[in-house]
């Protein structure tokens, strides 16, 4: 078989309708709109209603990649959904995005990394592509966060939107697709960032909801440094391994957690802010479907065309980063 690589061939994003604004979060907690806007940058975020869920999302942005990649559902071998917010325990979100689309041939499955979700999974497919173990796969980040956030504690409930990305991935030729890409995680910072109640550890009960335990607690200040660290070193080290420079680069599209962290990697990398995307202000952090949803709309807007060398790189909860260098 003659030698392939892995590449991006169509992607599409869906998000709420609802949109919920820094004026309207100054109504239900002690904050400001000046205080969300220079230590975040966000503006606003959308959010799913009481009776809108994750894979819904998921659904409606895999149906819009697969169109735009004019490949039938038939043909996808595998779909993995990275989410933090699943539609329920069991089955997979994964699972019910591949009878909702019809991909009657696909495996369906989740996977759990927070934001870096969407790295973590073109990362596996990668190689089960490259190998030739399957031909093409459907990678979606997809979550509704805000039935996770505590609408009590400011220090959260400012930062979380909802939304879904997906990328179809296949064979493209070798100098073209996901030129390098690597993921790492490191489980001792756990409680910078974790929802502990509802699993096997403390299960469901009265004490836990009454704590409060099934919602995010984050200690963001100690997780801006680590964030900034992990994604500037390890996107130096994927373009090392590619053989290119940062000048090469067209476009850094870094997971959308805070301005602040953005502007930061950048600097790190030495890349200057117009190659840098961001749209934080109408999305706020929407974890794994984050880099995706930004994926898409630099493909909307032109920004992302044949031949443009990309570099994505993400950190998240566990905690767990990565970054991927791919020629479109
Ligand atoms: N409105 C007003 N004041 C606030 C708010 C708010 N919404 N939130 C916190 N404050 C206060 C704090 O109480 C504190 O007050 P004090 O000085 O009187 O104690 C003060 O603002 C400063 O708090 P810090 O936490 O030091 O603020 P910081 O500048 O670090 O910004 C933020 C907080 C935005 C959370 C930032 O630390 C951040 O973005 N961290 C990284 C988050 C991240 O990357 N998470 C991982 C990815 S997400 C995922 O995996 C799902």
């Amino acid at each position: 078989m003659s030698k392939v690589n892995a590449g991006i061939l169509g992607m599409g994003h869906a998000y709420p309708s609802g949109i919920l604004t820094n004026a309207d979060l100054e109504k239900m907690v002690d904050t400001s709109d000046e205080w969300i806007t220079t230590r975040t940058g966000i503006k606003q975020r959308h959010k799913a209603d009481a009776d809108e869920y994750t894979s819904q999302f998921a659904v409606k942005a895999g149906k819009k990649a697969l169109q735009c990649a004019q490949i039938s559902p038939k043909d996808i071998d595998i779909i993995v959904c990275a989410t933090t917010t699943p539609d329920q325990i069991l089955p997979s979100t994964g699972c019910i995005i591949q009878r909702e689309l019809g991909c009657e041939n696909a495996a369906g499955m989740d996977l759990f990394a927070a934001c870096s979700g969407f790295i973590y999974g073109i990362t596996m497919v990668e190689s089960m592509i490259r190998t030739g173990q399957i031909r093409y796969a459907l990678v979606i980040g997809a979550e509704v966060l805000t039935k996770y956030v505590d609408y009590t504690d400011r220090s959260t409930c400012v930062l979380f939107g909802d939304g879904a990305g997906a990328a179809v991935l296949g064979p493209v030729p070798p100098d073209k697709g996901i030129l390098a890409t690597k993921i790492r995680s490191d489980g001792r910072y756990e409680e910078q960032l974790y929802a502990p109640g509802g699993g096997t550890r403390y299960g469901t009960t009265h004490e836990t909801i009454e704590k409060r335990m099934h919602y995010f607690k984050m200690k963001g200040n100690e997780l801006f440094k680590i964030a900034v660290r992990s994604m500037a070193d390890i996107s130096a080290e994927i373009l090392e391994k590619a053989g290119v420079t940062i000048d090469d680069v067209d476009l850094v599209i870094p997971h959308q957690a805070n301005q602040r962290i953005t502007d930061a990697v950048a600097q790190r990398l030495g890349v200057p802010p117009e190659k840098v995307y961001s749209n934080i202000a109408y999305h706020g952090n929407t974890s794994s479907a984050s880099i995706p949803i930004a994926m898409d709309e630099c493909i909307e807007m032109g920004k992302i065309k044949d031949g443009t060398l990309v570099l994505i790189t993400a950190f998240g909860g566990g905690v767990t980063w990565g970054a991927s260098l791919i020629r479109f």
